[in-house]
């Protein structure tokens, strides 16, 4: 672990080249779905980012769903500093965030699960989040064969069935068949 202090903040529309550069550099290796300038600027509200002095080595963004829970999507470090601890500062600022919000859980979906699991995330069975098919599952390469895990942090456990009393938790929901092109 570093001893190195990073900062984090919310980011802003000049900081949308470097997470461009960061997120697609990962999705060229099928790690992460890829994002164009156009979704960057329509969800840069979402981003938190992590500097080293002014250089920004991390993203993170909170995707609402609904009153109680939002996604954690698009999570990236820095190949550079992998390992460093930015990681977890990043998703300790996406905390905060959602508890600000009154947020009752965290979801994700993730090849990462060992990570999340340090993060205070359990595995789920993927059905019971299925509204994420509708979005960003639909233009996802590996739709026909996602081999992501669902993960899930509650933030308030002393309210443990919360997420099942919202609409998200929906597993009677069809997909549509893919169009193929
Ligand atoms: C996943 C990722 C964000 C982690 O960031 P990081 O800065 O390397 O993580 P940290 O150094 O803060 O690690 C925090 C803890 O998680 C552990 N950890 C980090 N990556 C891990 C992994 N892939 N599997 C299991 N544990 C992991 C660390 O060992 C550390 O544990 P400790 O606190 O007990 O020492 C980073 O590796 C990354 O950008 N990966 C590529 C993109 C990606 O997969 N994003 C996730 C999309 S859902």
């Amino acid at each position: 672990m570093s001893n190195k202090i990073y900062t984090t903040r919310k980011a802003f529309m000049a900081d949308i080249p470097a997470i461009l550069d960061l997120i697609n550099k990962y999705a060229a290796q099928g790690i992460m779905l890829p994002r164009t300038e156009f979704e960057l600027s329509e969800f840069i509200r979402d981003f938190t980012i992590i500097l080293d002095g002014q250089k920004l080595i991390g993203c993170a963004a909170l995707h609402f769903y609904g009153p109680s829970v939002a996604e954690v999507r698009s999570l990236a470090v820095d190949p550079a500093y992998k390992g460093t601890g930015a990681g977890r500062v990043l998703m300790e600022a996406i905390d905060r965030e959602a508890i600000d919000f009154d947020l009752s859980s965290l979801f994700a979906f993730t090849y990462v699960p060992g990570f999340f699991a340090k993060m205070g995330y359990d595995e789920v069975d993927r059905n019971v989040l299925p509204l994420k098919a509708w979005k960003d599952c639909l233009r996802c390469p590996k739709f026909q064969a996602c081999d992501e895990i669902a993960v899930l942090k509650r933030l308030k456990p002393e309210e443990p069935r919360k997420i099942e009393a919202f609409p998200i938790y929906a597993p009677t929901i069809a997909l549509p068949k893919p169009t193929g092109h």
